[in-house]
Protein backbone atom coordinates (compact mmCIF):
# COMPACT_ATOMS: atom_id res chain seq x y z
CA UNK A 1 0.00 0.00 0.00
CA UNK A 2 1.32 3.98 -0.67
CA UNK A 3 1.29 6.36 1.64
CA UNK A 4 2.75 9.40 -0.30
CA UNK A 5 5.48 7.99 -2.87
CA UNK A 6 6.64 5.43 -0.33
CA UNK A 7 5.15 1.45 -0.31
CA UNK A 8 4.56 0.11 2.85
CA UNK A 9 4.52 -3.36 2.77
CA UNK A 10 3.82 -6.62 5.06
CA UNK A 11 5.47 -10.10 4.99
CA UNK A 12 6.52 -13.14 7.29
CA UNK A 13 9.92 -14.10 7.44
CA UNK A 14 13.41 -13.38 9.14
CA UNK A 15 14.51 -9.83 8.96
CA UNK A 16 18.14 -10.85 8.54
CA UNK A 17 17.46 -12.10 5.24
CA UNK A 18 16.58 -8.88 3.65
CA UNK A 19 17.57 -6.81 1.16
CA UNK A 20 17.46 -3.05 2.05
CA UNK A 21 19.94 -0.13 2.80
CA UNK A 22 18.56 -0.50 7.04
CA UNK A 23 17.37 -2.78 9.14
CA UNK A 24 15.62 -2.37 12.06
CA UNK A 25 16.08 -4.32 15.49
CA UNK A 26 14.38 -3.79 18.89
CA UNK A 27 17.33 -3.40 20.85
CA UNK A 28 17.26 -2.24 25.06
CA UNK A 29 18.94 0.69 26.79
CA UNK A 30 22.60 -0.85 27.06
CA UNK A 31 22.35 -1.87 23.53
CA UNK A 32 24.09 -4.51 25.27
CA UNK A 33 22.07 -7.47 22.44
CA UNK A 34 20.07 -10.06 23.67
CA UNK A 35 17.44 -12.48 22.34
CA UNK A 36 14.54 -11.75 19.77
CA UNK A 37 15.24 -10.15 16.93
CA UNK A 38 18.58 -8.36 18.20
CA UNK A 39 20.07 -11.60 18.74
CA UNK A 40 19.48 -12.85 15.15
CA UNK A 41 21.10 -9.35 13.94
CA UNK A 42 24.26 -10.01 15.96
CA UNK A 43 24.74 -13.27 15.24
CA UNK A 44 24.14 -12.56 10.78
CA UNK A 45 25.77 -9.37 10.83
CA UNK A 46 28.84 -10.40 12.69
CA UNK A 47 30.83 -9.00 15.89
CA UNK A 48 31.45 -5.48 14.09
CA UNK A 49 28.30 -4.26 15.12
CA UNK A 50 28.50 -4.93 18.53
CA UNK A 51 32.26 -3.09 18.61
CA UNK A 52 30.70 -0.40 17.12
CA UNK A 53 28.13 -0.22 19.29
CA UNK A 54 30.57 -0.41 22.20
CA UNK A 55 32.18 2.65 21.30
CA UNK A 56 28.60 4.31 20.90
CA UNK A 57 27.69 3.19 24.64
CA UNK A 58 31.31 4.74 25.75
CA UNK A 59 30.18 7.97 24.60
CA UNK A 60 26.02 8.02 25.15
CA UNK A 61 25.93 5.66 28.41
CA UNK A 62 22.67 4.58 27.13
CA UNK A 63 19.86 4.56 24.27
CA UNK A 64 16.93 5.85 26.40
CA UNK A 65 13.36 4.41 25.09
CA UNK A 66 12.06 5.86 22.37
CA UNK A 67 15.29 6.86 20.36
CA UNK A 68 17.28 4.55 18.06
CA UNK A 69 21.24 4.79 17.35
CA UNK A 70 22.59 3.66 13.97
CA UNK A 71 25.49 1.45 13.21
CA UNK A 72 27.26 0.04 10.18
CA UNK A 73 25.46 -4.05 8.96
CA UNK A 74 28.77 -6.31 9.27
CA UNK A 75 28.33 -9.03 6.98
CA UNK A 76 24.42 -8.49 6.84
CA UNK A 77 23.48 -7.38 2.96
CA UNK A 78 21.55 -4.09 4.41
CA UNK A 79 24.42 -0.86 5.11
CA UNK A 80 23.32 0.19 8.18
CA UNK A 81 21.77 -1.20 11.15
CA UNK A 82 19.20 0.98 13.18
CA UNK A 83 18.97 -0.15 17.02
CA UNK A 84 15.48 1.33 18.05
CA UNK A 85 14.66 0.91 21.94
CA UNK A 86 10.88 0.00 22.30
CA UNK A 87 9.23 0.51 25.99
CA UNK A 88 8.36 -2.65 27.71
CA UNK A 89 4.95 -3.33 28.08
CA UNK A 90 3.39 -2.15 31.63
CA UNK A 91 -0.24 -2.42 30.90
CA UNK A 92 -0.21 0.77 28.70
CA UNK A 93 -0.47 3.50 31.78
CA UNK A 94 3.69 4.21 30.80
CA UNK A 95 3.18 6.32 27.80
CA UNK A 96 3.98 2.76 26.07
CA UNK A 97 2.11 3.94 23.06
CA UNK A 98 3.98 6.85 23.13
CA UNK A 99 7.24 5.54 23.51
CA UNK A 100 6.56 2.88 20.93
CA UNK A 101 5.89 5.71 17.98
CA UNK A 102 8.87 7.77 19.42
CA UNK A 103 10.72 4.29 18.61
CA UNK A 104 9.77 4.03 14.55
CA UNK A 105 9.83 7.74 14.66
CA UNK A 106 13.21 8.26 15.49
CA UNK A 107 14.23 5.28 13.62
CA UNK A 108 12.88 7.10 10.43
CA UNK A 109 14.99 10.23 11.14
CA UNK A 110 18.39 8.42 11.53
CA UNK A 111 17.49 6.78 8.40
CA UNK A 112 16.70 9.56 6.18
CA UNK A 113 19.83 11.02 7.44
CA UNK A 114 21.70 8.68 6.47
CA UNK A 115 20.44 8.08 2.98
CA UNK A 116 18.48 4.74 3.17
CA UNK A 117 15.98 4.27 1.40
CA UNK A 118 14.50 0.90 1.82
CA UNK A 119 13.66 0.00 5.39
CA UNK A 120 13.05 -3.28 7.35
CA UNK A 121 11.12 -3.27 10.73
CA UNK A 122 10.69 -6.15 13.02
CA UNK A 123 7.61 -5.83 15.46
CA UNK A 124 9.50 -3.96 18.21
CA UNK A 125 8.65 -4.69 21.22
CA UNK A 126 6.34 -7.77 20.82
CA UNK A 127 8.53 -10.32 21.72
CA UNK A 128 10.30 -9.87 25.38
CA UNK A 129 9.17 -6.38 25.69
CA UNK A 130 5.31 -8.13 25.91
CA UNK A 131 3.70 -5.08 23.76
CA UNK A 132 0.03 -6.27 22.61
CA UNK A 133 0.11 -7.05 18.43
CA UNK A 134 -2.69 -5.58 17.74
CA UNK A 135 -1.94 -1.89 19.44
CA UNK A 136 1.50 -2.41 18.45
CA UNK A 137 0.83 -3.30 14.88
CA UNK A 138 -1.36 -0.36 14.62
CA UNK A 139 0.84 2.17 16.68
CA UNK A 140 3.89 1.19 14.09
CA UNK A 141 1.61 1.09 10.57
CA UNK A 142 0.06 4.39 12.24
CA UNK A 143 3.70 6.45 12.76
CA UNK A 144 4.66 5.16 9.47
CA UNK A 145 2.09 6.11 6.79
CA UNK A 146 1.65 9.66 8.76
CA UNK A 147 5.68 10.35 8.30
CA UNK A 148 5.72 9.04 4.62
CA UNK A 149 2.63 11.39 3.70
CA UNK A 150 4.47 14.25 5.00
CA UNK A 151 8.05 13.30 3.42
CA UNK A 152 8.51 11.63 0.32
CA UNK A 153 12.03 10.45 0.85
CA UNK A 154 11.72 6.85 1.18
CA UNK A 155 10.99 4.06 -1.47
CA UNK A 156 9.95 1.12 0.51
CA UNK A 157 9.14 -0.03 4.46
CA UNK A 158 8.90 -2.87 4.92
CA UNK A 159 7.27 -4.93 7.73
CA UNK A 160 9.54 -8.20 8.36
CA UNK A 161 7.32 -10.06 10.89
CA UNK A 162 8.83 -13.48 12.18
CA UNK A 163 4.83 -15.26 13.26
CA UNK A 164 2.01 -15.86 11.70
CA UNK A 165 0.02 -13.97 14.41
CA UNK A 166 1.94 -10.59 13.81
CA UNK A 167 1.63 -10.83 9.91
CA UNK A 168 -1.86 -11.24 11.11
CA UNK A 169 -2.04 -8.09 13.53
CA UNK A 170 -0.04 -5.89 10.83
CA UNK A 171 -2.44 -7.23 8.42
CA UNK A 172 -5.51 -6.37 10.32
CA UNK A 173 -4.43 -2.44 11.23
CA UNK A 174 -2.89 -2.03 7.58
CA UNK A 175 -7.03 -2.93 6.66
CA UNK A 176 -8.13 -0.52 9.84
CA UNK A 177 -5.54 1.93 8.57
CA UNK A 178 -7.21 2.17 5.07
CA UNK A 179 -10.41 2.12 6.28
CA UNK A 180 -11.27 -1.38 5.54
N1 LIG B 1 13.12 -11.43 12.08
C1 LIG B 1 12.02 -10.67 12.32
N2 LIG B 1 11.40 -10.61 13.50
C2 LIG B 1 11.89 -11.37 14.51
C3 LIG B 1 13.04 -12.19 14.36
C4 LIG B 1 13.67 -12.20 13.08
N3 LIG B 1 14.75 -12.93 12.82
N4 LIG B 1 13.29 -12.80 15.55
C5 LIG B 1 12.31 -12.41 16.40
N5 LIG B 1 11.47 -11.55 15.78
C6 LIG B 1 10.28 -10.87 16.29
C7 LIG B 1 9.59 -11.44 17.51
O1 LIG B 1 8.76 -12.52 17.14
C8 LIG B 1 8.80 -10.24 17.99
O2 LIG B 1 7.55 -10.13 17.34
O3 LIG B 1 10.65 -9.56 16.71
C9 LIG B 1 9.65 -9.04 17.56
C10 LIG B 1 10.30 -8.29 18.71
O4 LIG B 1 10.69 -9.22 19.72
P1 LIG B 1 12.04 -9.09 20.55
O5 LIG B 1 13.20 -9.37 19.66
O6 LIG B 1 11.89 -9.90 21.78
O7 LIG B 1 12.13 -7.51 20.89
P2 LIG B 1 11.40 -6.64 22.05
O8 LIG B 1 10.09 -7.20 22.45
O9 LIG B 1 11.44 -5.23 21.55
O10 LIG B 1 12.35 -6.80 23.27
C11 LIG B 1 13.63 -6.20 23.23
O11 LIG B 1 14.71 -8.23 23.81
O12 LIG B 1 16.41 -9.55 23.14
C12 LIG B 1 16.11 -8.45 23.75
O13 LIG B 1 18.06 -7.06 23.31
C13 LIG B 1 16.66 -7.14 23.22
O14 LIG B 1 16.50 -6.55 25.48
C14 LIG B 1 15.94 -6.32 24.21
C15 LIG B 1 14.53 -6.90 24.20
Amino acid sequence: MKFGSTEISIIKGDITKETVDAIVTAANNALAGGGGVDSAVHKAGGPAIMAELRQIVSQIKKCPTGEAVITAAGRLKASHVIHAVGPVYAGGKKNEAELLENAYYNSLVLAKEYGATTIAFPAISTGAYGYPLPEAASIALKTCAQYCREFSHFKELRFVLFSDEALGAFQAAAQELNGA
